[in-house]
């Protein structure tokens, strides 16, 4: 069922647990978490980047996509198509294909353009039952050609942006996408407390979910984390899975070489990380 992801989201922040976003790439990505987040009769939200929007041809055929699957599969788990880390163009792009979901990123703004361009947006999302996401203070790393300097979302530009009726928070906490290094200085507890004490029932968005410790993803729904974004994991995984099935030469045996044999060791691979990770978020038998 595809829905907008305010409903799930709302019950996640009451109920103390997670939603995962997991980015999608192609069918076999789709394919994968769909099916898992059924199997273990989980919400979930399928993120998909500006990158990743081109890569698929557009946000059109990403859009027909999802829908078509979500029934040919008999999906029956409430499932956000969410656009990532949008721009505003994007954005307006996104509506028009048939999202159930968007993110407006308007962190790199002064917070009075952001502020602007958020309130736009969030008339538009919600004339369309869309839900929306706004960004304080940017993630660290690179989100498909998105980057970010890390720093610390100010608590009360995050009230501001709250205020303006958006339905999740994504606010930078020393979170990074990709992978973590080694003299990373962890997430800011602190600076998410004093956000969640000023955003109250706001379901808030950890960014960068790859790669950080159980205890710190604990402790941060503890705070007000109600959506976890996970895309790097996938793709190791993925990737570990389809290179150890091309070196051991199975690619050269029988017709190991067809597409739907070569590809299923990194779309099972995917689905073993869409569990862990639903597992760990809390959002199992929450559908
Ligand atoms: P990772 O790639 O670090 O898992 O981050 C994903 C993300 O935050 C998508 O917006």
């Amino acid at each position: 069922m595809l829905v907008s992801a305010k409903e799930m989201l709302d019950k996640a922040k009451a109920g103390h647990y997670a939603v995962g976003q997991f980015n999608i790439n192609n069918l076999e990505w789709t394919k994968s978490i769909l099916a898992t987040a059924q199997e273990l009769n989980s919400p979930v939200i399928l993120g998909v980047s500006e990158g990743a929007g081109k890569y698929m041809t557009g946000f059109k055929t990403v859009a027909a996509m999802v829908k078509a699957m979500i029934e040919e599969m008999n999906i029956t788990v409430p499932v956000a198509l969410h656009l990532d880390h949008g721009s505003y163009e994007g954005c307006l792009k996104c509506v028009e294909a048939g999202f159930s979901s968007i993110m407006f990123d308007g962190s790199h703004y002064p917070i009075d353009e952001n502020v602007a361009k958020t309130t736009e947006l969030v008339k538009l999302a919600h004339d369309n039952n869309m839900s929306i996401e706004a960004e304080v203070g940017s993630i660290g790393g690179e989100e498909d050609g998105v980057i970010g300097a890390g720093e610390c979302a100010d608590p009360q530009e995050c009230k501001a942006i709250a205020d303006l009726g958006v339905d999740m928070l994504a606010a930078g906490i020393g979170n990074i996408h990709g992978k973590y290094p080694a003299n990373w200085a962890g997430l800011s507890f602190e600076t998410l407390d004093a956000i969640q004490q000023l955003t109250g029932t706001m379901p808030l968005v950890l960014h960068g979910g790859t790669g950080i410790p159980e205890d710190m993803i604990k402790k941060a729904i503890s705070l007000g984390v109600a959506k976890i974004n996970v895309n790097t994991e996938c793709q190791l995984s993925f990737a570990d899975a389809t290179r150890k099935y091309i070196e051991a030469g199975k690619d050269l045996e029988g017709k190991g070489f067809d597409p739907r044999k070569l590809l299923a060791p990194g779309a099972e691979a995917i689905k073993a990380t869409v569990k862990e990770k639903m597992e760990l978020f809390g959002s199992v038998n929450k559908a």
